[in-house]
């Protein structure tokens, strides 16, 4: 028996378009470093995996100051996707993250579809990363700087082109600043992702009213944390609901309740963001808080819950 070893009978293990997760807790691009930041604060090889910071194919250096901005329960991001570049990642990065035990994605970003085939096919080359997040919220240069990710049909196309050259499982990661969210999750699903992952931040701004200046340098930036989250599960449940593939949850998430909701609205596995910065251990807390709920509903497995939500009329 499990019981005699004093390990809990509950699995949590789940698969994300052939990315297999030990639970189904991972970390969201941009908040959690490359990992080796929050070691000190979360047990990295019980985590079910880390997305890393969005990765170019040049380093950049961002949007200048003020990036930040705290807001009622959430907080707005103006950071500009400063990130190491493709070179010093691999060089630098991913060593560590192939010491440590959890799964690890690479989130990658470009200004046009053969930046992103072009990340696709070098990060493909390397051992020690389980799968890509495709950040398509960004603007498509070439294309008049319309994002990749408001536009279906750019969306299929960058899509296409990153499984094409990509031998690694590929989430597609979906911005919320849609009208029409089944949609773009269906033609990514067209274009062959493996999973999707949703929602990136929502658009937003703040002012200094004594200054009569916005408050982020870039006038405007990305709303995330527990504000966000109503409208992050309502989009995982419709897109859950409108495709086939998996769906990982992302929004607002920092507590074992907050993932159960996305669980059961649809989601296969779920993101920690903005949590990450108020609570670094909150990853390490849902796992085992997942475990506490499946043993106190006698369930053994979590994939039973995972889109269990009941809607029908109550009698
Ligand atoms: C400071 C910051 C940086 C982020 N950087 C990225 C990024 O590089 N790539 C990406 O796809 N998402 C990025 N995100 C979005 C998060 O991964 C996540 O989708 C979003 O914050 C919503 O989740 P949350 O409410 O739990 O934070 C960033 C978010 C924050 C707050």
């Amino acid at each position: 028996m499990d019981h005699l070893n004093n390990q809990s009978p509950v699995d949590l293990a789940v698969n994300i378009g052939g990315i297999q997760l030990a639970n189904p807790v991972m970390t969201a691009s941009g908040t959690f470093g490359y990992g080796r930041e929050f070691a000190q604060f979360v047990n990295l090889d019980a985590i079910g995996g880390i997305v890393v910071k969005g990765i170019s194919i040049e380093p950049r250096a961002g949007n200048p100051p003020q990036r930040i901005v705290e807001t009622p329960c959430g907080m707005l991001n103006a950071i500009g996707l400063e990130n190491v570049g493709l070179e010093r990642f691999i060089a630098q990065k991913l060593p560590y993250l192939r010491s440590i035990k959890c799964r690890v994605v690479v989130n990658i970003l470009g200004d046009s579809v053969e930046e992103y085939a072009y990340l696709a096919e070098k990060l493909s080359e390397h051992a020690g990363i389980d799968g890509l997040e495709v950040n398509i919220s960004c603007p498509n240069v070439k294309k008049g700087g319309v994002a990749f990710g408001t536009n279906p049909a750019m969306a299929q196309a960058v899509t296409e082109a990153v499984k094409k050259h990509s031998t690694l499982p590929v989430i597609v990661k979906l911005s919320p600043n849609v009208t029409d969210i089944a949609a773009m999750a269906k033609a990514v699903e067209a274009g062959g992702a493996d999973a999707i992952s949703l929602i990136n931040t929502l658009i937003g701004m703040a002012i200094d009213i004594d200054k009569r200046r916005p408050r982020l340098a870039n006038i405007i930036g990305g709303l995330s944390g527990p504000a966000i989250k109503p409208i992050a599960l309502r989009m995982v449940w419709q897109v859950a609901n409108a495709v086939s593939i998996p769906v990982i949850g992302i929004g607002g998430i920092g507590t074992t309740e907050d993932a159960l909701e996305f669980l059961i609205a649809g989601a296969t596995a779920v993101q920690i963001g903005t949590a990450n910065f108020y609570d670094p251990g909150a990853a390490d807390t849902i796992i085992s808080g997942l475990t506490t709920y499946l043993e106190q509903h006698n369930e053994t497995s979590l994939i039973n819950l995972i889109g269990s939500l009941d809607t029908g009329v109550l009698s």
